[in-house]
C-alpha cells in the first residue's frame, strides 16, 4: 500500500524546500508537480503557442516525458531526456506555467500524469491541488503558507543567487499576479481545506517547520503500518483456521 503526503501552498511558501528535506529524512519520493507545469510551459514557449491554443497545449500535456533524477547533489528535471532544471526556473516560464495550469483540459492530463508518476511509490507530492484533486485520499495533508512580503523576499533572493537580473518590486508584482491566478481557477485552484494541517512559515526556520511536520507524518506512518500488520495477522489466522474446521467436518454425521 502506498503512503502519500500531499503538500499545497502558494509560491515561495517554503513548501519545496520542506518537501525535499522531509523526503530525505523519511525516505519518500518527491513529486514536485509545479515542475510538471513548468515543463509544459517550456514546451508551449518553445512551440510558440498562444494561451488560447487549448487543443495544441492539451496535446503537449498528453505527450509530456518528464523524469526527476538525482545527480548525486541535487534533484534534476529532465524533459525528453534533457536537463531543464535551470531553464524552468526562469520567471517567464513560471508565469506561463500558471497560465497553462488554468486550462481545465490541461489539468485533467496533468492529474493523470502526476498519478502515474506516483504509482507504486511512497511519495511526498507538492503543488496547489495535491490534497484536493490529485490525491484526495492522501495519508497526510498539509497547507504551507507565509506572508506575501516574506515569500517575495525569498523568491527575490533565489533569483539573485541564480544570477537572474530582476528587481524586488517586479518579483512582488509577479507573485501577486500568480497568487491571484492560482487561487481563482475553475478547477484545481489553491485552497486551504479543513483536513489539511496549516503551517505558517513566516516566522519559522525551515528546520522548525520540518520538525513540526515530521512528527505528524511519522505518527501516521506508524499507524498505517500497525493497521497493515493487524490485517495481515488476521488474514493469516483465518486461513490457518480453515483446515481445522474441515477436520471437524464428519460427513457420516449428516
Ligand atoms: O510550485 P511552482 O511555483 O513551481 O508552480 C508553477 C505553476 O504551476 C504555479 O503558478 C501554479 C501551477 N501549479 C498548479 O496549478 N498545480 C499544481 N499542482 C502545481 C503547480
Amino acid at each position: 500500500m502506498n503512503f502519500v503526503v500531499a503538500i499545497d501552498g502558494p509560491a515561495a511558501s517554503g513548501k519545496g524546500t520542506i518537501t525535499r528535506r522531509l523526503a530525505d529524512e523519511l525516505g519518500l519520493t518527491v513529486l514536485p508537480t509545479g515542475d510538471t507545469y513548468r515543463c509544459l510551459a517550456l514546451e508551449v514557449l518553445r512551440n510558440g503557442y498562444g494561451i488560447d491554443q487549448i487543443y495544441e497545449i492539451t496535446e503537449l500535456a498528453r505527450q509530456l516525458d518528464i523524469q526527476f533524477r538525482n545527480d548525486g547533489e541535487k534533484e534534476c528535471v529532465f524533459l525528453d531526456g534533457k536537463d531543464v532544471s535551470d531553464e524552468i526556473r526562469e520567471p517567464a516560464v513560471a508565469k506561463v506555467g500558471s497560465m497553462v495550469s488554468s486550462i481545465v483540459k490541461v489539468r485533467e492530463q496533468m492529474t493523470l500524469l502526476q498519478r502515474r508518476m506516483a504509482e507504486g511509490k511512497n511519495i511526498i507530492a507538492e503543488g496547489r491541488d495535491m490534497g484536493t484533486v490529485v490525491f484526495p485520499n492522501a495519508d497526510v495533508k498539509l497547507y504551507i503558507d507565509a506572508s506575501e512580503e516574506v515569500r517575495a523576499q525569498r523568491r527575490y533572493k533565489e533569483y539573485v543567487s541564480q544570477g537572474i537580473d530582476i528587481t524586488y518590486e517586479k518579483v512582488l508584482k509577479d507573485l501577486q499576479w500568480r497568487d491571484n491566478n492560482d487561487k481563482h481557477k475553475e478547477v484545481g485552484s489553491l485552497k486551504r481545506t479543513e483536513d489539511a494541517m496549516y503551517v505558517d512559515t513566516t516566522e519559522m526556520t525551515i528546520d522548525e517547520a520540518v520538525e513540526k511536520i515530521k512528527s505528524k507524518i511519522i505518527t501516521k506512518m506508524k499507524h498505517k503500518n500497525e493497521k497493515k500488520e493487524k490485517s495481515t495477522k488476521l488474514n493469516n489466522e483465518t486461513t490457518r483456521e480453515k483446515p481445522a474446521k474441515m477436520d471437524d467436518y464428519d460427513p457420516i454425521d449428516m
